[in-house]
């Protein structure tokens, strides 16, 4: 044995020692060395194998494609490889492990090293299988825990949303009672004192007429007098102003009525308030809405913005009252608080084939973009702590949404707001659309 030949069978007794599948074929494909590992996996000892082609020792490699490849190694004499996860295996090998998880026979990465004779061409080509089957089924295994984990995230999501939902519809109904229950106690209180006030002051003013036409008569009758009693009766009508007096006190009482008959239309309106929980569907015309509401929030709007009304001819709509009262009070208490010095509200309203078109406009100070794309979020807002809490819209939006309506809003910042609702005049027919559209879905 040559110095050679003993390099040699060390260099083997090494690759035997492998654990490592590795296996030399020549030009023919024909085996040429065949390590301990090939002879533990595949089942064939040395002598089976040794000079036969590669498609017979493995019937059920993939012919043509294998042959192709072994052939662009031998050609260029660049290693070439095959990994599990495009092919999981290319030898049939039983694997050690208990069979698990799909993985019925040992997974693998194969190199195909070209190895060159002293010409420097490729003489044979060294086969090398290793074994993966360990880190493939781990891999797969986490791969399916991440499907699963991904599955469970998107259900948690989903779970987050409805909670939010159902948070905020919590929130809203929380809003609205509190509100319902301050109108309903300040229109009590208010009704009472109002009630006695106007019965009086029916009385004060019959009185007042009794008395003027006492006063008339005696004018009548004054030249009757003795002319002492009448110049002193003179002096005095003229001192204390008589005739203008007469009068005023007439308008005054008259415009004190009025201002009762104001009361009590808006302690009216706040008990409208006072049920805006109620979730009853009526047919309600939107002027009378949106009037009752102006009523209410007057008082915030006056000093700031003239409210100009531009109503059309509006037929009578299907919805809840008291939650469009809560969504006018929400706009133009908005509008109200955009405008800084002096401005103007506008209400427009028409009607358009089976829907009302209703718009609040003002010239208040805009929104730029990024707050546009977030006012409807719930408890976004950006006025002080104490003045907003960003619910007004958000709770506007489910209230126009559970009226299958829809609302829009453009805004230029220093010139402006335009929020326009639709809302369908029938219910019945707007629901079934909103169900034709969920199913054409
Ligand atoms: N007409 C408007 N003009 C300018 N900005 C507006 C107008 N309406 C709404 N906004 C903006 O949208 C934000 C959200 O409005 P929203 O009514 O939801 O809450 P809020 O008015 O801040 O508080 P809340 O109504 O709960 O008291 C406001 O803070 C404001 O920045
Ligand atoms: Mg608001």
């Amino acid at each position: 044995m040559d110095r050679n030949e003993s390099c040699l069978s060390a260099t083997d007794r090494m690759i035997d020692m492998m654990d490592v599948g590795v296996f030399a074929v020549d030009r023919e494909l024909h085996v040429r060395s065949w390590n301990a590992f090939m002879v533990a996996h595949a089942g064939k000892g040395r002598r089976e194998v040794l000079g036969r082609s590669i498609f017979e020792v493995f019937p059920e490699l993939p012919r043509s494609w294998l042959q192709k490849k072994f052939d662009r190694v031998f050609a260029l004499g660049a290693p070439s490889f095959t990994s599990w996860e495009q092919r999981p295996w290319l030898f049939r090998l039983p694997h050690n492990r208990p069979i698990t998880g799909g993985v019925d026979c040992m997974q693998q990465d194969t190199r195909l090293v070209p190895l060159k004779n002293g010409d420097g061409e490729v003489a044979l080509v060294l086969v090398c299988v290793f074994d993966v089957t360990d880190a493939a089924m781990l891999q797969r295994r986490l791969a399916e825990t991440v499907t699963a984990l991904e599955a469970e995230r998107a259900e948690q999501q989903k779970l987050i949303a409805r909670l939010a939902e159902a948070q905020e519809q919590l929130v809203q109904s929380e809003k609205l009672a509190a509100i319902g229950q301050l109108a309903a106690g300040v229109a009590h209180e208010i009704n009472n004192p109002v009630g006695f006030v106007m019965s009086n002051f029916r009385s004060l003013e019959q009185y007042l007429d009794g008395a003027f036409a006492l006063v008339e008569a005696f004018d009548r009758h004054i030249d009757l007098l003795p002319d002492a009693a009448r110049t002193a009766i003179e002096k005095l009508k003229s001192d204390m102003d008589y005739e203008f007096v007469a009068d005023d006190a007439r308008s005054l009482v008259a415009e004190s009525r009025d201002g009762l008959e104001r009361v009590k239309r808006i302690v009216a309106d706040l008990r409208d308030f006072s049920r805006v929980g109620e979730t009853d569907w009526q047919w309600a015309s939107v002027h009378g809405c949106l009037d009752s509401t102006l009523n209410v929030v007057m008082n915030e709007i006056k000093y700031k913005a003239q409210v100009v009304k531009d109503y059309g001819e509006l037929p009578q709509i299907e919805c809840m009252p008291f939650q469009l009262n809560q969504v006018f009070l929400n706009l133009l208490v908005n509008a109200a608080q955009a405008i800084e010095g002096q401005g103007s509200i506008t209400l427009r309203t028409r009607a358009e084939a089976e829907q009302v078109v209703i718009q609040i406009a003002d010239t208040g100070c805009g929104m730029p973009p990024d707050v546009l794309r977030r006012i409807f979020d719930p408890f976004f807002t950006t006025k002080p702590v104490g003045k907003g809490t960003g619910l007004g819209l958000s709770v506007t939006h489910s209230i126009i949404g559970r009226h299958h309506g829809s609302i829009a809003v453009d805004s230029t910042p220093g010139q402006g707001t335009t929020f326009t609702l639709r809302l369908p005049v029938r219910q019945a027919a707007a629901q079934s659309t909103a169900d034709r559209e969920v199913q054409a879905a």
